[in-house]
């Protein structure tokens, strides 16, 4: 999030309102700047020096919509807020349409500004984490397409990075969806063998004498179908990479043979009895425990020895939940350059469900949700409804969590111990505060707007419950 002051620009011709107006939104905490020219405001935004946008657009020379329009295209990080005559409604919601946050009417009521401009001040601060999630997928980080700042991620970067040269053998674990088959790939490409074959294979989808067949080759009439010589996948693969895919499912037999060719790089083709060599990196992976599997004794201890030099895990999606939001941003991006269109980012309340929801299916799951919100939403930004139905009924924003199990504890001690309710309802009250002011790094601003509170209130609990710098008292 944003954790400056946000900074906000008046554009109006009318010299008292600009005073009214800046007078009323310094006190309220904001920094604010005045303008009357629709240029210099341009100008100013142009420099990255502007937030929110409080403008009065009736300005001779001045086409309302076609200047929204053209903030929302080149200024996208600000928030414009409208400012209209008594009874203009059509042209705020023009205005809306065209890109405006939202519009006040004139006269100018305090309240309705106060908490209008808060709001756009929260927008302002989830625009700029959306802005915040593109330039990190921006600064390339670990593999190509491989998207993640978990330090689980980053650790299997820095595997990934130290095997990619030579011809270890890799092994990779994890759920359906972790990323398992990206990353053989990636390793492929990492690797010196990048511009020979990548060949992949899933054990799992081939009955097993086809299966043999498949990857060692066989020569012509070894077999009824067998009209005549194949090479087969390891032979294909020479001087690249195969993937072995599901290994687990592979046969008793089929284990065997494997075994052979990780070991020697030698195998025979079915049907014949000339000995074939080859110069293939072996990456191989499982969705279930392969220890478990030896000790069922369904796959060979030498071959589980043999395969598992370097074992990568892959973590579910709900065990690097931080990720979500990157990985999400990630795919939006993507599905919106295919299905050409402009989508900023993602609300407050999708984002939340993104993150708390579970995802059984991990990040292929989660892809597949963004690309239904892309072809779904009409909107600049993917809201809650516009996410599968699955997620809908996902409360992720919760900022009382933390403090409800202390507050349990508070009442409970309450409800024994008679005393006057304006002090009972203190003690609660602190623990709110300081809770958000925690949650939210002590910025006062975003504690205030999460708390739905203004500022020169929270500063004053916050003086009457000793909860200033820092939050280091007690
Ligand atoms: N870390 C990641 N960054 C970006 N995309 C990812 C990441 N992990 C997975 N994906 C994408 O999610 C989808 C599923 O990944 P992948 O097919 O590699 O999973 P898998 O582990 O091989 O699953 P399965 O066990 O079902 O074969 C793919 O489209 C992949 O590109
Ligand atoms: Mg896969």
């Amino acid at each position: 999030m944003s954790t400056h002051t946000p900074r906000i620009l008046v554009l109006d011709e009318d010299r008292i309102m600009q005073d009214s107006l800046s007078q009323f939104l310094r006190r309220e905490g904001y920094v604010v700047s005045t303008t009357d020219s629709p240029d210099a405001a341009v100008a100013k935004m142009e420099s990255g020096q502007i937030d929110i946008l409080l403008a009065d657009l009736n300005i001779a020379g001045v086409k309302p919509g076609a200047f929204l329009r053209d903030i929302r295209r080149s200024h996208p990080q600000v928030v414009v807020i409208l400012l209209t005559g008594y009874g203009s409604i059509e042209q705020a919601v023009d205005a809306i349409k065209a890109g405006a946050f939202d519009y006040l009417t004139k006269p100018i009521i305090d309240d309705e500004i106060r908490v209008t401009v808060e709001k756009a001040a929260r927008q302002h601060a989830l625009l700029f984490e959306n802005y915040a999630l593109r330039q990190q997928l921006d600064s390339r980080f670990g593999l190509e397409n491989l998207i993640g700042r978990d330090a689980k991620v980053q650790k299997i970067v820095d595997v990934v990075n130290a095997v990619a040269e030579g011809r270890t053998t890799v092994l990779m674990t994890g759920e359906s969806g972790t990323g398992k088959s990206l990353l053989a790939r990636g390793i492929h490409q990492r690797s010196p063998r990048r511009d020979r074959p990548f060949i992949e294979i899933s054990c799992g989808a081939l009955p097993e004498t086809l299966l043999e067949s498949e990857l060692f080759g066989h020569v012509k009439g070894s077999f009824t179908g067998a009209v005549s010589d194949k090479p087969g996948r390891f032979l294909s693969a020479d001087g690249g990479t195969i993937f072995l895919d599901e290994i687990n499912s592979a046969s008793p037999a089929m284990q065997v043979k494997l075994l052979r060719v990780l070991q020697e790089r030698k195998f025979e083709p079915v049907g014949s009895t000339q000995t074939t060599t080859v110069d293939v990196r072996v990456v191989l992976a499982s969705n279930c425990d392969l220890q478990q599997l030896v000790a069922e004794q369904t796959f060979r201890q030498d071959l589980y020895y043999r395969i598992n030099v370097v074992n990568i895990r892959m973590p579910s999606l709900r065990d690097r939940k931080g990720d979500i939001p990157l990985l999400a941003m990630h795919f939006l991006r993507l599905y919106c350059k295919e299905v050409g269109r402009e989508i900023i980012g993602f609300t407050e309340a999708a984002l939340a469900a993104l993150t708390a929801y579970a995802w059984p299916g991990n990040v292929r799951e989660l892809e597949n949700a963004v690309e239904h919100s892309v072809v779904l939403s009409k909107r600049p930004q993917i809201d809650l409804s516009d996410l599968p139905e699955t997620l809908h009924g996902v409360t992720g924003y919760d900022p009382f969590a933390e403090p409800r199990a202390a507050l349990d504890g508070l009442f409970n001690g309450l409800l024994n111990d008679p005393m006057p309710l304006e002090r009972a309802l203190e003690m609660p009250e602190r623990t709110i505060i300081k809770a958000a002011l925690k949650r939210n790094n002590y910025n006062r601003q975003a504690t205030a707007s999460e708390l739905d509170i203004n500022r020169t209130t929270l500063y004053k609990k916050m003086r009457k419950y000793k909860l200033d710098v820092g939050g280091e008292e007690e």
